[in-house]
């Protein structure tokens, strides 16, 4: 979004304050220009080498979105039969879906490789079971866990020791002999080391890792270094530098192919990446209340909405839409949720007024996914804007959604 005049702030040529007023609050509005902008600068950033981009799904999943990826080469990584199938509804083939499991029901696993995913083995119990169930009649990966700790805080790393993803690389011993006893078909390696990691190092650690590892699979085609690239939340945040990373992963990636002695795949599992600028949540003001220790914006938001900040105390910038020239005033951003639900606290906004429009950046990545129906309250409608023409691809939830499955009367 920028801000071509002082009153005027325009996604696309659109001004989100009608699309409010057009499809109601609370609203959430993508930018299919920045979706394909980001694509754009990752595949740009390891342009030297064979890299697959597997967009994890989980970030966004409405299937205009997943529909845009598609059509601008992007595959896919999902973590439920729920999200294969968006997949699928989004034109995808199940042999371009990743299925990267998390401790499941085998059956979940029986599923996607049935349907012709590709699995991401995450346990020795599952290593066994593929083994028992498909000797090497099916492909599949190994998700390993490095034990390195890299990401924006602790919720959010999944490859350090304690994390229960992956099987750890210390277990190497344990995984060659079940691979060895059902003659497994690994045709790569994977794992996924947090979000939010700025520097190239963690990346570069954990590339090693899998490098070294891949020595003791002869077959393999694929290293998969997951997700995690830094966004920037705050105006002004260092971000991961794709580039230069993109320049220092490239250089090691072809050395080790030369060693190894074939030409491999390397693909990444961005979300926040890919999506997470490209979104905002708009929202109402419904009271504005000045109480003597904080002045109070509620919204008809909260929690339910987009959790992340009271998840993880996450930042994300606010405008006040309807009144950009404002005198600065200092706000707690407050949901309508019965339970503490700040969106930020101190925040210098523009006067807020009652029935202002406030608009939350960087929601594009786990702010619907990560949404709920607590307080009995409906899920926002989706629209997204792609070459100039902003369009509802999902409608606003009724009441009737919500109670189409309670059986208890
Ligand atoms: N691959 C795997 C196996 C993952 O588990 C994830 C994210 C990704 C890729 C994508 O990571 P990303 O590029 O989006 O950082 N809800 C949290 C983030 C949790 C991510 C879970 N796994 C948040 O809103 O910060």
């Amino acid at each position: 979004m920028q801000r071509t005049e002082p009153q005027n702030y325009l996604i696309q040529g659109i001004d989100p304050i009608q699309l409010t007023e057009q499809f109601g609050s609370p609203l959430y509005v993508y930018d299919g220009g920045t979706i394909r902008r980001k694509v754009a600068e990752l595949l740009h950033a390891f342009a030297g080498i064979n890299m697959k981009i597997k967009y994890a799904c989980k970030a966004n999943t409405n299937l205009a979105v997943l529909k845009l990826m598609r059509e601008i080469g992007v595959e896919l990584d999902v973590v439920s039969p729920g999200e294969l199938e968006m997949g699928k509804l989004a034109g995808y083939n199940a042999s371009q879906i990743t299925f990267t499991p998390s401790g499941v029901p085998f059956e979940e696993v029986r599923e996607a490789v049935e349907t012709g995913a590709i699995v991401n083995v995450d346990s020795l119990p599952l290593l066994e079971w593929f083994g028992q169930t498909y000797g090497n009649t099916k492909p599949c990966l190994i998700r390993i866990k490095p034990n390195v700790a890299a990401g924006g805080n602790i919720k959010i790393m999944t490859a350090h020791a304690d994390s229960k993803f992956g099987i750890s690389v210390l277990l190497l011993d344990q995984i060659l002999e079940v691979v060895k006893k059902y003659d497994i078909k690994i045709i790569g390696l994977h794992q996924h080391t947090g979000s939010d990691i700025k520097d190239a190092e963690p990346f570069l650690k954990v590339a090693d890792i899998l490098f070294e590892t891949a020595k003791h699979f002869p077959h393999l085609e694929i290293i998969d270094l997951g997700g995690g690239f830094k966004v920037s939340y705050l105006p002004g945040d260092a971000i991961t530098d794709m580039d230069l990373l993109g320049e220092k992963i490239s250089e090691r990636f072809k050395t080790f192919c030369k060693e190894y002695g074939r030409e491999l795949q390397l693909w990444f599992e961005p979300g926040k990446f890919l999506v997470s600028e490209s979104g905002y949540l708009l929202v109402k003001t419904t009271v504005v209340k000045e109480d003597p220790a904080r002045n109070f914006v509620h919204v008809d938001s909260g929690l339910n909405h987009l959790i992340r900040p009271m998840m993880y105390g996450s930042y994300h910038h606010i405008l006040n839409l309807s009144n950009p020239d404002g005198a600065l005033k200092s706000y707690n951003v407050v949901g309508y949720i019965c339970e503490t639900d700040t969106f930020a606290s101190d925040r210098e906004l523009p006067e807020v007024r009652k029935d202002d429009i406030l608009a939350f950046l960087n929601a594009g990545a786990y702010g619907f996914t990560m949404s709920s129906n607590y307080n009995a309250r409906l899920r926002p409608a989706e629209v997204l804007i792609d070459n100039g023409q902003a369009r509802l691809v999902r409608r606003r939830e009724t009441l009737e959604d919500l109670l189409q499955t309670q059986l208890g009367m």
